[in-house]
């Protein structure tokens, strides 16, 4: 019996201020915990290198000798998966903020609280236990699929990739149908790649995002005069993707005039730009998209039927997510090999757990959305799986899990001085979270974008007024700082894309 019993998990104390090292040990000796102590860095890395390696370190910054980061990476270098809380006395949160960088579970600023020591050395275990659960990384898709860039083995999928199959041989018009979010673009750029077409142009042209009076110009081009502003000859996208593959994106947003004229292209082969009378020859394939109900517009008569009959020679209709479950898996691996590839996230799988709840939830937004929830999970996740509490908010509270965001963020005593560009769900009532500041960053990086300094700020003394309850002068003094600067916030930065810039 002795031997199946279970042991306590065991936690070593680095610091070189022995009250620091007696207190700690209390406090966590006050529970099931089996504490050791070091006087320093390099013992403490010598009692990791010799094992049986803690449970949990935690781990003084600044210390006479081998800096707390120092420490870090010695001893992260000796066993990458070992759990380690810094702890800050005097350190500004950039020292923090470095620490989390090089892989430290989190950092608690001195003088303790107590209670909240162990809430976190609880945690923290509790995480540890959970990354350690999920098991080894499977591969759901081969390299085929990458090449690919569209994954998908559920029947539904498997219909539309037999279907895509068959119209790239010949030039037959291909009418895409599906929610938002479902891969209409996807499909549209699939047909065109395996087409005898794919050495020409694949242009895709947004109906719903040009105003009626631009459309018929910038798809059949205008003649210098035609109209106030043009100065010049234009050719539209037509005349530009000679022998490509035109891709009409909303079609049922399409003014009733300019459908007129994508019927002459279908039944004619040929355009007149605006405001000319030569009537030109185009080699142009049309696919189609939308996300409305074409037959519902033709009873209307606000879509024409003999264009509707045209374009749907061949429909492909994409599945909700909701209806493809077995697809979830598949999607959120590729998404997260891409990201991993791309250096933007260090996460390479998913808990049972987690995977449970993206496999229940409806997909409202598709797999734009899973996506988008992949992104920002990887992003917050500490070890290298996504556990459930990384997952959104909203994601959380549809499967029933409640808030397990880790970061809340009230709204703050003091608004924020005036960011210059907003991200849209940051205003002054409504302040951005940690996480989304997170997103934000990523969204932004990934774009090539620089995000802002002055939000990722705010969302940092956010949270440090939170874990202060709103005390500013207190969460100045927790993070040893006056207030958090851009450098700061560009510490945050780096942590969240690692490899993009080196420090
Ligand atoms: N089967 C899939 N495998 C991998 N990624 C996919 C798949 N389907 C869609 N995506 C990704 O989801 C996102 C949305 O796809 P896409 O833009 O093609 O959707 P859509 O149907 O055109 O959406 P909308 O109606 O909003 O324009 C893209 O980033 C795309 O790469
Ligand atoms: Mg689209």
């Amino acid at each position: 019996m002795s031997d199946t019993a279970v042991k306590p998990p065991t936690i070593l104390v680095i610091d070189d201020d022995a009250e620091i090292r007696y207190s700690l040990t209390r406090v966590l000796g006050s529970r099931r915990y089996q504490v050791t102590e070091a006087a320093n860095g390099e013992q403490g890395i010598a009692m990791v290198k010799k094992g049986p390696a803690p449970d949990l370190v935690f781990l003084d910054v600044r210390m006479s000798g081998m800096s707390g980061i120092e420490a870090l990476q010695h001893i992260r270098s000796v066993n990458p998966k070992q759990l380690v809380v810094l702890m800050t006395a005097f350190g500004t949160a950039q020292t923090a903020i470095e620490a989390m960088k090089y892989g430290a579970f989190d950092y608690v600023m001195k003088p303790f609280d107590p209670a909240k020591v162990l809430s976190l050395a609880e945690n923290a275990l509790k995480a540890h236990a959970d990354l350690r659960a999920v098991g080894d990384y499977k591969p759901t898709i081969n390299a085929d699929d990458y090449r690919e860039g569209i994954v998908g083995s559920s029947p539904v999928m498997q219909d539309v990739f037999k279907v895509i199959g068959q119209v790239t041989a010949s030039d037959v018009t291909v009418m895409i149908t599906g929610e938002s979010g479902t891969g209409k673009e996807l499909v549209a750029r699939s047909i065109w790649k395996h087409s005898h077409r794919a050495g020409k142009p694949f242009i895709a042209v947004n109906c719903a995002a040009i105003p009626d009076n631009l459309i018929e110009s910038e798809l059949f081009g205008h003649e210098k005069g035609s109209f106030t502003g043009a100065t010049g000859q234009r050719l539209g996208k037509f005349e530009l993707c000679d022998g490509g593959t035109i891709f009409l994106d909303e079609i049922g947003d399409m003014a009733l005039a300019t459908q007129t004229k994508i019927l002459r292209v279908l039944q004619q082969g040929d355009i007149q730009r605006v405001g000319g009378t030569e009537t030109i020859k185009v080699d142009v394939r049309i696919l189609a998209a939308t996300n409305k109900n074409l037959e519902e517009m033709v009873k209307d008569k606000t879509f024409r039927e003999d264009l509707y009959y045209r374009l749907n020679v061949v429909r492909i209709r994409m599945p909700a997510l909701r209806e493809r479950g077995d697809d979830v898996p598949q999607i959120v691996d590729f998404c997260l090999q891409n990201l991993f590839k791309q250096r933007k996230a260090r996460v390479s799988k998913v808990s049972p757990e987690a995977m449970a709840i993206l496999m229940h939830h409806r997909w409202p937004g598709n797999v734009r959305e899973l996506e988008n929830v992949i992104y920002r999970s990887a992003v917050i996740a500490q070890g290298d799986a996504i556990l459930v509490k990384n997952l959104p908010k909203e994601i959380l509270e549809a499967a029933g899990e409640g808030s397990a965001v880790p970061f809340e963020i009230s709204t703050p005593a003091t608004a924020p001085t005036a960011p210059a560009v907003a991200h849209p769900a940051a205003t002054a009532d409504k302040p951005l979270s940690l996480e989304l500041a997170y997103d934000f960053i990523f969204t932004e990086l990934a774009r090539g974008g620089d995000p802002l300094l002055p939000q990722i700020e705010h969302a940092m003394r956010t949270r440090s007024l939170k874990d202060s309850e709103g005390d500013e002068a207190r969460a100045a003094a927790q993070l040893g700082v006056s207030s958090v600067t851009s450098s700061t916030a560009s510490s945050v930065k780096k942590r969240v894309a690692p490899g993009k810039k080196k420090p």
